[in-house]
This record gives structure tokens, sequence and C-alpha cells, in this order.
């Protein structure tokens, strides 16, 4: 009898562990348990819905204005406690959030083995994407089992020095999580999501990353200023929860009516929009992963990219967050049907939808 720990805390933690929560839970032989830290409140719980998910342990930790000290303290505190009370035999976590990293850190602390599912992405530096890419590699040095989405993040972490008996190329959980929410005669139950009109050109954004709060959020919102007078496009700007990023949207987006700001619309209602769009413009990785599977082209508001594999394969390119090189890469994508069809139509590198049947196949051998 395994007693297994699954731990989540953001919306894209969630889905993306969500079809591994209910591979496990259905092993009879196993407890399988969700422990969520609640560092998001409300877009975890829509999550947790959509997948029909009950969390057995709640920390709601979430407060606004969060720190990230703030996060890890008191996830490392709420997890001694469920330790305590309840001692798993495995712990796992997903992929770079303050969440994963302080609950890895809290399990390897009780010497619970932690599995790192989504492991060995990298950037070449450790202070970008902040924190999560710091996040990433300390959960790594803690971990026991190594979960790598694709060969090159198996590659990451063999140079490292990982053992090659503890890395399991699986493909990305989030592939399973978008192609089981996705269906062709979907009704939208958000209104400003009705009343759009896919016979016209449409952008899907998303900007939420901490490199581009403040002056690069502003630069973001510029762009989408232009594009909105230069093309025919209808542009949906999916706000995060986050009240400093809404503020500056609204403040900046509200009047023009080419844009549409809808606060973050729940999985399900935003998968199906990614599925009907155009393309998509974000700083979010998960999207980078998603969207290809959807076939859709996507423009990336950072400088470096931990998932290259996309970029390689040619759906996803590397904007930036300048506005003049935003709107080039947005109006070029519009006008080119050529480069279009290219980016659209090139092949997904994450995985074919089953990663975590694999993820839960491997564990059922290691732990029979
Ligand atoms: C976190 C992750 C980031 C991930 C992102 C996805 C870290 C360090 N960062 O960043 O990797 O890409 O989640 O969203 O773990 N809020 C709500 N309700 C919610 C969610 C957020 O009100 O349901 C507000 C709160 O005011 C909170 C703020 O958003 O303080 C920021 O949330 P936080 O988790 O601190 O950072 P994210 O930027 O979301």
């Amino acid at each position: 009898m395994l007693k297994l720990a699954i731990v989540f805390g953001t919306r894209p933690e969630a889905i993306k562990m969500a079809p591994l929560v209910k591979a496990c839970q259905g092993v009879a032989q196993w407890e399988t348990r969700v422990i969520i830290t609640g560092q998001h409140r409300e877009m975890v719980d829509q999550v947790l819905e959509i997948f029909s998910l009950k969390a057995d342990y709640d920390l709601n930790i979430m407060s606004h204005g969060q720190t990230l000290n703030d996060i890890a303290r008191r996830t490392l505190g709420g997890m001694a406690g469920i330790f305590r009370e309840w001692r798993p035999d495995l712990v796992l976590v997903h992929g770079d959030t303050s969440t994963a990293f302080a609950a890895a850190l809290a399990s390897f602390h009780e010497r619970i083995p932690v599995g790192h599912v989504e492991a060995g992405l990298r950037t070449p530096s450790v202070q970008n994407p902040f924190p999560e890419e710091a996040n990433r590699r300390l959960i790594d040095v803690l971990a026991t089992w190594y979960f790598a989405p694709t060969e090159r993040a198996a590659q990451n972490l063999l140079r490292e020095g990982v053992d090659p008996e503890r890395i399991f190329v699986t493909g990305n959980t989030v592939i399973d999580a978008v192609l089981s929410v996705v269906e062709e005669g979907y009704q939208f139950t958000t209104p400003e999501l009705q009343r759009l009109d896919f016979s016209r050109p449409t952008i899907v954004v998303t900007a939420h990353r901490r490199e581009n709060w403040g002056e690069p959020l502003v630069g973001i919102c510029q762009a989408l200023l232009e594009i909105s007078a230069r093309s025919s496009a209808q542009i949906l700007v999916a706000m995060h929860k986050n009240p400093d990023i809404q503020a500056v949207m609204k403040g900046l987006l509200g009047s023009d009516p080419k844009i549409t700001l809808v606060d973050a619309p729940g999985y399900k209602e935003f998968a199906n929009l990614l599925a009907r769009c155009t393309l998509l413009l974000t700083d979010s990785g998960g999207l980078q992963e998603e969207a290809p599977a959807l076939h859709k082209p996507v423009l990336v508001m950072r400088e470096v990219t931990e998932r290259p594999e996309a970029l390689e394969a040619g759906t996803v390119r590397l904007v930036g967050s300048r506005p003049e090189s935003i709107v080039q890469a947005v109006l070029e994508l519009l006008s080119d049907g050529e480069l279009y069809e290219r980016m659209s139509s090139a092949p997904n590198p994450y995985g074919d939808g089953t990663a975590a049947q694999r993820i839960c196949a491997i564990l059922q051998e290691k732990y029979k």
C-alpha cells in the first residue's frame, strides 16, 4: 500500500496535476491524497471543480500582496503539520512554483522521497524567469524521481549528474489535460466569450509574469492598442487575478472597443477559446505547450524560454516585451498566410496525452 501525496497550489500546477491525480486515484491499492497550499484561491478552486477533484488538505495560505517568502514560509509550516498527522511514502510536486519548491523542501526535511513532475526544464540564467528557474533547479537537487516531459529535459538532468535510473521521459501532462476539455460544439458560458466573432482574426492575450510587472506590462498594453488600431483583429485579454496587473490593464485598455478584458476564465472556457482563436500572445510557460497541441501559433513576450522544443518545432516565437517587436510579429503573422500555416502546422513536441498514465505506471513498477 503506497501512501501518495500530490501537492499543488497555483492554477497551472492544478491543471497539470489533475490527470495524474485521476490516474493515481484509480490504483486501488494506493492511498492517494491531494494537498493544496492555496497559493492561488479562486483560480485553483475553478480547476478542482472542472476536473471533479477534491482537496484532502488545504493550507489556504493565499494573501493579497503575498511575497515569495510568505508563500514559502507558510507552505513549509503547513506541510510539516500534515506530515506529522499523515506520513506519506512519496510526495509528488510539479514544475517551478514557490509551492512546489517549499513542499519539496518540507518533504526532504522529513526524509520523504519527492517525485518531480515536469523536471529538467532549464534556461541559462537562474535569475530568469524569476523565481521559477531557481525553484525548478532546487527541486531537482532534492528529488528522488524525475518525470521529464521531453528528451531534452532528461538530457539537462543527466548533464547535472542525476542518476539515469531515476529519470523517465513521459511527455507533459498538460496535453492530457487540454485534450480532455476541448469539445467541438462547445458553448461558452462567459458573456464576453459568447460575444466573440470567430470569423474575424482573434488574438488571445495573457500576461502575468513577475519579469513583466511594471514598465514591460505597460509596453505590452501599448502594443495591444497599436495592433487594435492597425488590424481587423478582435483582441481578448484574459486577465490574471493579480489586482496590480488588472489595474494596469483596465486603466490602459478598458476603453478600446476592439479589446475585450475578461477575468481569468475557467480552464474549460479558456481551452476552448484557444482551440478557436487565430493566435496567442503570452508570457506564460504552460501555454507554450498547450497551444501547439491545438495547432495555434504562439508569440511569447519573454526574452528567454525554458521550452525550446516548441521554438525549434516552429510553433513558438520569442518576441520579447518591447512594444515595437510585439506589434511587428503580430501584424506579420496576421498578414503572411504562409508563415501562419507553417507555425500552426508544426508538430507538437510535448506528447500524446498519455503522460499521466505513464507516470502512474512507472510508480506502480517502483512501488509494487
Ligand atoms: C505564480 C507562480 C508562477 C505561475 C503563476 C500562474 C510562483 C513564484 N509563481 O505566480 O510561476 O506562472 O502563479 O498563475 O510560484 N490572486 C488571487 N486569486 C487567485 C490567484 C492569485 O487573488 O486565485 C492574486 C493574489 O493577490 C496574489 C497575486 O494574485 O497575491 C499573485 O499570486 P502569486 O501566486 O504570488 O504569484 P503569481 O504571479 O500568480
